[in-house]
């Protein structure tokens, strides 16, 4: 046991409250009860929990490697996207459709980049991994909504 495995511990904790919170999120989507509020606290620390980790192992062991460039990114905007959905559902100025949308594209978004944390491919493969995620999730969310639509 080193340093370096506890950080990696601390990175996998956050990278799982992210998955929770994504949880606790569509949960609430669905059955129709706010979790910006939880998330609105518990969104930070799962941030920040990946980030400094990640960070700390990059500069320990990898470098600038693919990967980590676009786990980077996908961390950045998944928080920008997270924190956005997150006022608009408070504030009532988004539409549940659209809440959806950036709800399934997240969890696509952090898909892609837990295979790209454990498989590490290059830049190249690493995007198209992220990418696909995204748009596997958007595209579930259109079939949510024709489902919904024909219901
Ligand atoms: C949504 C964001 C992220 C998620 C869900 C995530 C998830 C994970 C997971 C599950 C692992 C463990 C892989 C394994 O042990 O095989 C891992 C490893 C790693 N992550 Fe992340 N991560 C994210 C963002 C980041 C960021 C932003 C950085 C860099 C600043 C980063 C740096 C690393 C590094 C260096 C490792 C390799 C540790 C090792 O294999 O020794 N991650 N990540």
């Amino acid at each position: 046991m080193d340093l370096y495995s506890i950080v990696l511990f601390v990175h996998i904790v956050g990278a799982l409250l992210l998955f929770v919170l994504l949880t606790v999120e569509g949960v609430g989507l669905r059955a129709g009860f706010r979790s910006a509020a939880v998330n609105r606290v518990l969104g930070p620390i799962s941030a920040l929990a990946i980030l400094f980790p990640g960070i700390y192992m990059m500069r320990a062991q990898w470098g600038w490697d693919g990967w980590i460039v676009v786990g980077i990114a996908a961390w950045f905007l998944i928080a920008v996207l997270g924190t956005g959905t997150g006022i608009g559902v408070m504030r009532g100025s988004i539409s549940s459709r659209a809440a959806t949308f950036s709800w399934l594209m997240r969890v696509g978004m952090a898909l892609g980049v837990v295979f790209d944390m454990t498989v590490k491919p290059d830049l190249l493969v690493s995007v198209v991994a992220v990418v696909a995620g995204t748009a596997i999730g958007a595209a579930a969310s259109l079939a949510t909504r024709r489902q919904v639509l024909t219901a």
